[in-house]
């Protein structure tokens, strides 16, 4: 059970449905997505919102014995902090996640490097104005769907960031949510310049646009 009670927080929609349905079908008594339990330790929801997938990711633990990563989440808004709690409580789970309140990975500890198996980040992927971004023109809200004026910025800054949070010494993997609303050729030859390669696992058409599931690994040589 999820609810918001705040305005500035995302609530879940479409593209965080596109995650959580794709690992419902992905994980078993044995694997997350290819990868065996054993081998994850650490997960991160990054830009938790109401910390919807985090806690999803929590309570399997309680359904697959031998999937037991600790689970991290953090927003940039403090808001989304406070809803994912309350949402964590309300899920009978007894603070077990780990929450930090971040820009991106800018307040993450330096004992987190080189961690996470799994990364997930459904981030603010459309384009914006000039306008808008003057910032004093932008509001607590608009984090959930700004993804600067390209539209992709945001994910780029995160991908240029994540590979120092990657565990290499086990398998690792990043999902995150991209639009057709913006350059997907461009953003892609962008994403593979950064040394990451992509595939496109999930597809859903809604309403403009599609919305696009990629699952990321670092090339490590
Ligand atoms: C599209 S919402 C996704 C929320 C949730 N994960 C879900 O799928 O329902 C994007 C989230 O990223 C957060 N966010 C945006 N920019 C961020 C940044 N620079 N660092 C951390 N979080 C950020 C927003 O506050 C928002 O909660």
């Amino acid at each position: 059970m999820i609810s918001c009670d705040y305005d500035n927080v995302y609530s879940p929609s479409d593209d965080t449905y596109l995650l959580i349905d794709y690992f419902k079908q992905k994980i078993d008594e044995k694997y997350f997505d290819c990868i065996n339990h054993n081998e994850i330790e650490y997960i991160l929801d990054l830009g938790t919102g109401t910390g919807i997938i985090a806690i999803f990711l929590q309570l399997l633990k309680k359904q697959y014995s031998n999937f037991n990563p600790i689970i991290y989440a953090s927003d940039i808004l403090e808001e989304a902090i406070a809803c994912a709690k309350e949402n964590e409580e309300k899920n009978q789970i007894n603070e077990e996640i780990t929450f930090i309140r971040s820009d991106l990975f800018i307040s993450f500890p330096e004992s987190l490097k080189n961690s996470f198996n799994i990364i997930i980040f459904n981030p603010p992927y459309l384009p914006s104005s000039e306008l808008i971004n003057q910032s004093n023109n932008k509001k607590k809200i608009d984090y959930s769907w700004n993804g600067g004026l390209k539209g992709y910025e945001v994910l780029i800054r995160f991908l240029k960031h994540a590979k120092n949070y990657l565990s290499f010494k086990k398998p690792h993997i990043i999902y995150c949510i991209t639009s057709s609303r913006t350059d997907l050729r461009e953003l892609n030859k962008i994403i593979s310049d950064l040394g990451y390669v992509n595939e496109i696992v999930e597809k859903r058409h809604i309403f403009f646009e599609d919305i696009l599931l990629n699952k990321l690994s670092f090339k490590t040589n």
